[in-house]
């Protein structure tokens, strides 16, 4: 069970947390802030925020609200030359994984130069560290605040670029739950189902630790206990917070235990049909969570605990089906599609979405392997 461990080294999560970005910005010797935010009027509104509270502490900065989502290399660019003409010396991100991952590869090219796509190859391809970076949460469920992870689509080829590097790992991670308040419902559970998706995978990662295990478990609890409430009570602030915690532990659990196939089939299938991540994630968890059982059976009983859904009596199998039961009746509470046909997935799309499964890293620590291709297709029509 070895470790290394990456997470950023502050980490707020409580109401009016948000408060506190310009003494932590402060602390990090910043003055002159880059905001990246999202694209529109919203993205600008939420850069505004930002820059106010900022300035309450005397830093100044420059809204960039050009974070669409799947970000591209141009984005990251425009961005990059934002902040060399405005003089920035560090860097915010407002927003969801789009804004976050946005300003990661800003962040990377102006101390490292070159273009997105030349770090896209192996691990760690950075050579100097990246600015001062802040980031501040404000959908329950990517992880992305706490993650060295970016996906950047390179915009001339459609190409998903996967850049992994320890620099991207934020210094600073802000959680606040009134940020939350105004997600409507169908966001919620979307994020919300990715955050589970993130703790379940890491769970049952090939690569799992004690520590890993400790996030993911107490990520599941609160999802379960949390997520129905923020779903049908979008106000309840309480709801809120405990999301914002299931959140962050599952993306500290993923970020140093991987993920599996849940996400190595969702990915194709949200970058072919454009499908909401945390949708495609949510319909394909329960079937691969029942192929996972078959070898990973104890841990997928201990998760059914909890859940709140497994009793000691029971075997690991009675306790596995308990768990993947939950995740059924959980998925049906908060509205998803029953199955990936609904979505408008092709039965005959699924050999090219196999095939490209195959080929997703996040796969790779996934503890039940495919033997075949035919199997991974398999898994598509089983969640059709
Ligand atoms: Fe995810």
């Amino acid at each position: 069970m070895p470790g290394t461990y990456y997470m950023p080294g502050v980490n707020l999560i409580h109401r009016g947390a948000l408060n506190d970005a310009g003494t932590w910005a402060r602390n990090l010797g910043g003055h002159n802030a880059l905001i990246v935010a999202s694209t529109g009027s919203y993205g600008a509104q939420q850069g505004q925020m930002v820059a106010a509270v900022l300035a309450r502490s005397g830093i100044e900065s420059t809204i960039y609200a050009g974070a669409g989502p799947n970000p591209t290399d141009e984005m990251v660019m425009q961005g990059v030359q934002l902040y060399k003409g405005s003089h920035c010396d560090f860097l915010v991100a407002i927003g969801g994984g789009s804004a976050m991952d946005c300003a990661k590869g800003i962040g990377l090219i102006v101390s490292n130069g070159g273009t997105i796509g030349q770090y896209g190859d192996g691990v760690d391809q950075a050579t100097h560290d990246l600015p001062p970076f802040m980031a501040i949460n404000t959908t329950a469920g990517t992880g992305s605040e706490v993650t060295s992870v970016a996906v950047i689509t390179q915009a001339e080829h459609h190409h998903k670029t996967t850049i992994m590097d320890w620099r991207l790992t934020p210094d600073v991670s802000i959680n606040d739950p009134e940020l939350m308040l105004s997600m409507p419902p169908a966001l919620t559970a979307a994020t919300g189902m990715d955050a589970l998706s993130h703790a379940i995978e890491a769970y049952v990662s090939t690569v799992a630790t004690a520590l890993t295990d400790a996030l993911a478990h107490s990520s599941i609890a609160l999802v379960f206990q949390w997520l129905p409430i923020a779903y049908e009570q979008g106000s309840n602030i309480g709801a809120r917070e405990g999301m914002c915690h299931a959140a962050f532990l599952a993306g500290l659990a993923f970020n140093n235990s991987g993920l599996g196939y849940v996400h190595a089939l969702s990915h194709p299938v949200s970058g072919k049909y454009g499908l909401p991540h945390g949708v495609v994630n949510a319909v394909l968890l329960p079937t691969v969570m029942r192929w996972n059982a078959a070898l990973a059976g104890t841990k997928m009983a201990r998760i059914a605990v909890a859940m709140g859904a497994g009793h000691p009596w029971r075997t690991d199998r009675e306790n596995a089906d308990k768990a993947i039961s939950a995740v059924i009746d959980l998925n049906r509470r908060l509205q998803m599609p029953s199955g990936l046909s609904k979505m408008g997935v092709e039965e005959a799309d699924i050999p090219q979405l196999a095939d490209a499964a195959l080929q997703e890293l996040a796969g790779t620590t996934n503890p039940h392997k495919a033997a075949s291709v035919e199997q991974i297709q398999q898994l598509y029509r089983q969640s059709l």
